[in-house]
């Protein structure tokens, strides 16, 4: 007999808590029981939906107990707030990225995590992203050789268009909170921790925001493994690729979420093959976090371990002076 669902309240019913709702339901292991907005309309729209109970107060939501696990996916300067209260309430968390806008609200969730007893997960998904998933696979398999160098770019024309809380830098933290968190978190969990970094901000182009233009990273690992990351919202077209160079192959894309657009150019005699799941990834990355919850083990993505990417990036925005 297959286990019960898991009791879960949506703390955030916004553009993605409603599309994360859908994907946790198709698991077939998740019962939504409460969705929660300070928008009220938002969260009785969706609730109606999902036949949960609405809430406007994630402390509402965090007092029920048949919730057992909370989801959030509020803005980011939120992040610590809500994780805290849903962890000191005894629920097993699952948090959007980026984990919080500062080390300091990292180490608090990181405390109230390890005092309730209860598991965090962080949702950084490109980890189950192709290609990326099955880059870091075949790194780690040693096929493609040791690491040389890599180009990272995610130029964005319409970023803002979503939600007016990304364009302000209390809000989101600034690009690279909102957005290269995700290739930066994927960087430290295939290539470990970052040794240095340069960054070059640039921010002139007259705009309604506070969004860097353009945002440049110059990150080296060990091992002499270096990367360059340009992002930023001052482009005149979105454009989203990398170029991968190792020993024994350069691998790239113009198109970074489409494995049929990856080119791979070999440089030895072994062919390399890279082996494309076609498991949607926000499925992969909540079966996971059910996996480890139902067996007690350590989450895929640990408090600590999205922690050190929150530094990587205030790391990032301290060499700029920003
Ligand atoms: N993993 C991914 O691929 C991915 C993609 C998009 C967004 N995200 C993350 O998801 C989170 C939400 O982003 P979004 O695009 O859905 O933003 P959004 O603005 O569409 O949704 C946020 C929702 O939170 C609600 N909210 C704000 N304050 C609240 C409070 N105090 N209590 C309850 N609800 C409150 C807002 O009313 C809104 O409905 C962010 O952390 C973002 O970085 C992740």
């Amino acid at each position: 007999m297959s286990p019960a669902p898991l009791a879960v309240g949506l703390i955030g019913c916004g553009q993605f808590g409603r599309f994360l709702a859908q994907v946790a339901i198709g698991t077939g292991r998740i019962r939504i029981k409460a969705a929660c907005d300070q928008d009220a309309q938002r969260a009785a729209t969706l609730a109606t939906e999902l036949s949960a109970v609405a809430c406007d107060d994630i402390a509402a939501v965090c007092a029920r107990p048949d919730v057992d696990a909370v989801l959030i996916a509020t803005p980011p300067a939120l992040h610590a707030e809500h994780a805290i209260t849903a962890l000191r309430a005894g629920k097993q968390v699952f948090l959007e990225k980026p984990m919080a806008l500062s080390e300091a609200d990292c180490a608090a969730i990181n405390q109230a995590c390890a005092a309730s007893g209860r598991q965090l997960m962080v949702g950084h998904v490109l980890r189950w992203f192709e290609p990326y998933r099955a880059i870091a696979a075949a790194y780690r398999s040693g096929q493609l050789g040791r690491a040389l160098h890599g180009s990272f770019w995610r130029l964005e024309h319409d970023f803002l268009r979503i939600a007016p809380w990304k364009g302000q830098r209390a809000g989101s933290g600034g690009y690279l909170f909102e957005v290269a968190a995700h290739e930066l978190d994927w960087l430290r969990s295939v290539f470990g921790e970052v040794q240095s970094i340069a960054t070059a901000i640039d921010k002139r182009l007259p705009s309604a925001h506070e969004l860097e233009d353009r945002v440049a990273l110059q990150l080296g690992f060990a091992d002499g493994f270096g990367v360059h990351y340009l992002g930023g919202t001052g482009f005149s077209a979105n454009s989203h690729g990398f170029c991968l160079r190792f020993e024994h192959a350069t691998i790239e894309s113009d198109a970074a979420f489409d494995p049929a657009r990856v080119r791979i150019t070999q440089h030895g005699a072994h062919p390399i093959t890279l082996d494309f799941s076609q498991t949607n990834p926000y499925r992969a990355e909540l079966d996971a976090w059910l996996d480890s919850l139902a067996q007690q083990q350590a989450m895929p993505v640990t408090g600590a371990d999205a922690a050190a990417t929150v530094a990587l990036i205030a790391s990032a925005y301290r060499a700029a002076g920003w």
